[in-house]
Parts: structure tokens; C-alpha cells; sequence
């Protein structure tokens, strides 16, 4: 038991910042038939769970292919002012569910579970990571991404509406500042 109290302190503060959630993580339905090479290129933040206390604009990610199941990612933003990027590498983890994919931007970290639930690749995307935390509570981000800067309300109205119908809370859930983003990838 003491173990279990140590790691708990342990792993809190560094999800306090997000949003856990009671249980394990939710089972969502993902894109069927992913096709990762229509998934490359660019894509820009729509709207992101949770909001995050760096408060950085005009956040787009481009992704390349790799080989025919890995990627490179190159995330990219405005923070005071300046343009900053990061890179990182993904892959889809298991062919049978390719719409599954991981992503880590550091070659230290595990992959992290990116799962591309719904996108019709030319528009929309919605995207979905959970982590379970000692199977106690998980702890999850959630995307939308557009082909452009900004997206129809309707198409962003669905898009939550495919979160919600997997039963996840997005109730936090804030749109990302896509405006003054004169300085690009
Ligand atoms: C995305 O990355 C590819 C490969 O590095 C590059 O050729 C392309 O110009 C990039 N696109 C944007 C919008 O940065």
C-alpha cells in the first residue's frame, strides 16, 4: 500500500495539469480502413482537451511518411512571439487496427496512443489519446484538426459529437487560437 501512495504522488502533479478521469481509459470506435498515406501532410489544431497553461498559437503538425507504417512529425507553434518546433516519430502499432497509431516526441519516451477516430483526410480529423494510470483513473487529450485554420461550426459540432458518442468528456475541451500566424512551418 505504501508503494501505491508513493507512486500516486508521483504521477499526480504531473497529471494535474490535464484531465484525469475516474476508470479505465474509454474503447473508442476508430476510422476504419485508415489509410495513413492519405493522413499526410498538414494539419492544423482546431481545438485541443485539455487547455494547456502554455498558451501557444497557430499550432500545426506535418506529418510525413516514412516508410509504408511510420511517420515523421513535426509539430510547430507560436509562443512569445517566436516560432517554435518539434519533432517527433510515429508509427501504427499493430496493421490489423491501423487508424491506432503512436506518437513520441522524444526518443527516451514510449510511444503514446494517437488514434485517429474519424476523418474524411481532405477536412476533419478527430484524434484521441488515453493513458491509464495504475487502471485507478486514465488520463487523455483529445484533437480536432482541419485541413485549414478554421473549420465550419457544423463540422466542429460533429466532430465533438464523435467524442461524446464514445464517452468521452469533453466538456474542457477549448478551441486553439489560429489567428496572427504569420510565421509558418
Ligand atoms: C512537410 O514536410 C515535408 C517533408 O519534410 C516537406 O517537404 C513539406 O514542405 C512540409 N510541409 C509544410 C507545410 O511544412
Amino acid at each position: 500500500m505504501k508503494s501505491c501512495i508513493a507512486v500516486v504522488a508521483f504521477v499526480l502533479p504531473l497529471v494535474r495539469a490535464q484531465v484525469p478521469h475516474w476508470g479505465p481509459c474509454p474503447d473508442p470506435e476508430v476510422q476504419p480502413a485508415f489509410d495513413l498515406r492519405q493522413f499526410m501532410g498538414r494539419w492544423f489544431e482546431i481545438a485541443k482537451l485539455p487547455a494547456q497553461f502554455e498558451k501557444g498559437r497557430c499550432i500545426e503538425t506535418n506529418f510525413t511518411l516514412t516508410t509504408e507504417s511510420s511517420i515523421r512529425v513535426v509539430s510547430s507553434e507560436i509562443l512569445n512571439g517566436e516560432l517554435r518546433k518539434i519533432e517527433g516519430i510515429g508509427a501504427i502499432e499493430d496493421m490489423k487496427n491501423p487508424a491506432k497509431l503512436g506518437i513520441s516526441y522524444s526518443y527516451v519516451l514510449p510511444y503514446s496512443p494517437y488514434w485517429i477516430l474519424s476523418t474524411d483526410y481532405v477536412n476533419v480529423a478527430v484524434v484521441y489519446s488515453c493513458t491509464d494510470v495504475l487502471r485507478l483513473f486514465h488520463v487523455d487529450f483529445a484533437w480536432i484538426l482541419g485541413r485549414s485554420r478554421t473549420l465550419p461550426d457544423a463540422t466542429i459540432m460533429e466532430a465533438r459529437e464523435i467524442f461524446a458518442s464514445n464517452n468521452i468528456d469533453i466538456i474542457r475541451m477549448v478551441p486553439s487560437q489560429q489567428h496572427n500566424c504569420d510565421k509558418t512551418l
